[in-house]
């Protein structure tokens, strides 16, 4: 007898014959409908496909823990930031935006990272990116900003006129559209690129006191980017090379690390800051908010199976545990409702029993109860109500979040673009970006910029005129605008900018 696994249907009935359907006869024959192992194996493959991500479809997985370095806890009661040592399993999960799930890894893109910890208080997802900011700050505007990343309606072609279109009419996208442009919007791979939660998070503590945090992870193994030269022959040569390179690594026992660090501001200080601590247009600058040091997270383990752990791992922002918590970016605001449903439609409402989405290290003791695909007892003879006098599963109190207090005026307040959104960026220009950082920068814009309209061209300019005359100047420059043109047009509030540039 052959030590080899019996090959079985799926109802793991022992299979005779995978080679050959039943026929009538030799040769050239009709099929029988009552082959059941064709018909199964048949419609199986006909719904192997699940709906892909709709923004974030291509990407990769691993596994690790994140260790704690530095004692926290007087922030916050997350009992897996408890206590220096006290490590974590985590899994994580990285990403390019706007491609398809075939897409090339080396596109000009934000880099996802999303993150989750799988604590003895349930799972904590942390689903951040390669960049601290983003290109816009309320929820409302996130499916028309991803509408111009994707395709042209029309002829199904990425678009320079709905990209810049867009940006130049969303000018608190400035920040991070130069963010992007730099070669840090083509990292070399996952694992030579910083990570961020971007928006900044409640954080409190056993007595309710809280404060403002931002993550910051920098990477053990050092920036390194491809040119975007580099980058566009990479999506020809390996469009797979980042998810190749992390299964690599890995494999080879290279385990990739990242030490991380938090900015923490208190309430009092962030009704005091500069800006609007919670616009996740904006950094906190490192001088007001130093990194303070919090852990590390080590990657050592990849999926057996990508379908299962990666395709089907399911992230939210909205999945806090005690001790954490939003902060009032509306960003953020939208993005607790966004995930859960889109999941609901990608994987079904019992996405949380499938393995990778499972609470590993907590119970789990819900009155919810059936629904398609129910994996676990369902609650088994357990009751399915609450309150009830059947020793079901109670509440806690005690991890009751801080009370908001809040004077609030409903309705929808628009947020007027100001000069300070344009600060941030000059002061990227002028003091974080070296001579050839901004020659390649200049040199990026030109590529892409170059493809648009040239109204739309101007218009953008002037943005970026606006945040730095040299900056914009230089990218009109590269393109062949008026300079003076750009400049008049920099001096143009938005909406006398948006009536000279029109069609
Ligand atoms: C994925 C919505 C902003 C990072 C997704 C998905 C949706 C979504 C619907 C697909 C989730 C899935 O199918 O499992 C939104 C909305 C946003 C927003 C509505 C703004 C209102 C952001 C921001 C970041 C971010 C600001 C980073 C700071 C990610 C990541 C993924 C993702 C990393 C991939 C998760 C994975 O690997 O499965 N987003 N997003 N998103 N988003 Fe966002």
């Amino acid at each position: 007898m052959s030590n080899k696994k019996k090959f079985t249907t799926n109802k793991g009935i022992p299979v005779p014959n995978d080679q050959a359907s039943i026929t009538t006869g030799k040769g050239s024959n009709y099929t029988m409908l009552g082959d059941s192992h064709l018909t199964e194996k048949l419609a199986h493959f006909g719904r192997e496909r699940i709906p892909e991500r709709v923004v974030h479809a291509k990407g990769t997985g691993a596994y690790g823990y994140f260790e704690v370095t530095n004692d926290l806890s007087k922030y916050t009661r997350a009992k897996f930031l408890s206590e220096v040592g006290k490590k974590t399993e985590v899994f994580i999960r990285f990403s390019t935006v706007g491609g398809e799930r075939g897409s090339a890894d080396a596109k000009r893109d934000p880099r996802g990272t999303a993150m989750k910890y799988y604590t003895e208080e349930g799972n904590y997802d942390l689903v951040g990116n390669n960049t601290p900011i983003f290109f816009i700050r309320d929820a409302i505007k996130f499916p028309d900003f991803i509408h111009t990343q994707k395709r042209n309606p029309k002829n199904n072609l990425s678009d320079a006129d709905m990209f810049w279109d867009f940006m130049s009419l969303t000018p608190e996208s400035i920040h991070q559209a130069t963010f992007l442009f730099t070669d840090r919007g083509t990292p070399q791979n996952y694992r030579h690129m910083d990570l961020f939660g971007s928006h900044s998070f409640m954080w409190y503590n056993e007595k309710n006191e809280y404060v403002w945090v931002k993550y910051h992870f920098k990477t053990a193994q050092g920036i390194q980017n491809l040119t975007n030269d580099e980058a566009i022959k990479m999506c020809g040569e390996n469009p797979d090379h980042a998810t190749e390179d992390l299964f690599n690594a890995i494999e080879e026992g290279n385990y990739p690390e990242w030490n991380v660090y938090v900015q923490i501001m208190t309430p009092e200080e962030a009704e005091k800051y500069e800006f609007d601590p919670f616009d996740v247009t904006k950094v906190w600058f490192h001088g007001d908010y130093p990194l303070i040091p919090l852990g590390k997270l080590v990657l050592n383990k990849n999926p057996e199976n990508f379908f299962a752990e990666v395709e089907q791992v399911a992230f939210a922002p909205s999945n806090f545990v005690p001790g954490i918590g939003p902060s009032p970016d509306r960003l953020l605001q939208g993005r607790l409702f966004s995930y859960e449903d889109t999941q609901r439609h990608r994987l079904g409402p019992n996405h949380h029993q499938i393995p990778i989405n499972r609470a590993k290290n907590a119970e789990v003791n819900t009155y919810q109860r059936d629904g398609p695909m129910t994996v676990t007892d369902n609650g088994g003879s357990g009751p399915n109500y609450y309150p009830n006098s059947f020793d079901g599963p109670e509440v806690d109190e005690t991890v009751t979040p801080p009370t908001i207090e809040l004077k609030a005026e409903i309705n929808r307040h628009p947020r007027p673009v100001e000069d300070v959104d344009f600060f941030q960026t000059g002061e990227l220009w002028r003091r974080v970006l070296s001579d050839e950082d901004k020659d390649h920068l200049v040199y990026n814009i030109v590529a892409h910029l170059g493809n648009a309209q040239e109204r739309i061209q101007y218009r953008q300019c002037a943005l970026f005129y606006k945040a730095e005359p040299e900056y914009g100047t230089r990218v009109a420059e590269g393109i062949g605008l008026d300079i003076s043109k750009v400049k008049n047009l920099s001096e143009m509030t938005q909406e006398e900018r948006v009536e000279a540039t029109k069609k």
